[in-house]
């Protein structure tokens, strides 16, 4: 259990390959929001990662293995999800799948792990139903998920893609009171 002083390491994924993403966009504004006591390491990587292959697993391909990794040096993880025809986009599934799964002498990297789930879309439902999807998927993986409050983004190009949301607006209020709920599990 970290101290109430000690440095937190947040390993974050944003779902979305896109170079423009509003979720990495959100991922950045996180960092900028986020208590001083976190330290971000942002994964960029989730493209490289090869798709889940049961014939793959032993040994493990380095990019999954550097991925267990990081995910097992973090206190907690942020995940920023898109929403892919009423789901997590792929890519992400393919990357908790090897998360999900033994690796020699190694414990589960997501077991009772600290999670917050954030999310931004273009249209009129901010993510929902993607939302829901990972927290059944993270419910499964065992993970410990930031129940509330619930960040869902929608129109997320009108505050996202000019300026930002802006440290006072009602939008980084919400996210701020994610990442102190993540805090909260870390420090359980
Ligand atoms: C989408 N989009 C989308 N939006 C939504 O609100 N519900 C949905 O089910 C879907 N489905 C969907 C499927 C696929 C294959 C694509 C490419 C897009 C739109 C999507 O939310 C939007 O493009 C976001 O901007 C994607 O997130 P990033 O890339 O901006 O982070």
């Amino acid at each position: 259990m970290p101290t109430q002083d000690a440095t937190s390491t947040i390993f974050a994924i944003s779902g979305s390959l896109r170079r423009a993403s509003l979720n990495t966009r959100l991922i950045d504004e996180a960092a900028k929001l986020a208590p001083d006591a976190f330290q971000f390491d942002i994964y960029e990587s989730l493209g490289n990662l090869p798709h889940f292959n049961e014939d793959h697993e032993f040994p493990a391909p380095p990019e999954v293995d550097d991925l267990r990794r990081r995910v097992r040096a973090a206190d907690a993880l942020l995940i920023a999800t898109p929403e892919y025809n009423a789901s997590v986009p792929g890519v992400l599934k393919n990357a908790i799948d090897w998360l999900s799964r033994p690796a020699e002498g190694q414990p589960l990297p997501l077991t009772a792990k600290p999670v917050a789930i954030i999310g931004a879309s273009m249209g009129p439902l901010g993510t929902v139903r993607a939302q829901l999807s990972l927290r059944q998927i993270l419910q499964k993986v065992d993970a410990a998920v930031v129940r509330q409050p619930e960040f869902i983004l929608a129109a997320a190009h009108t505050q996202l893609e000019a300026e930002g949301l802006g440290p006072d607006s009602a939008t980084a209020a919400v996210l701020r009171s994610v990442l102190e709920q993540l805090q909260i599990l870390i420090e359980a």
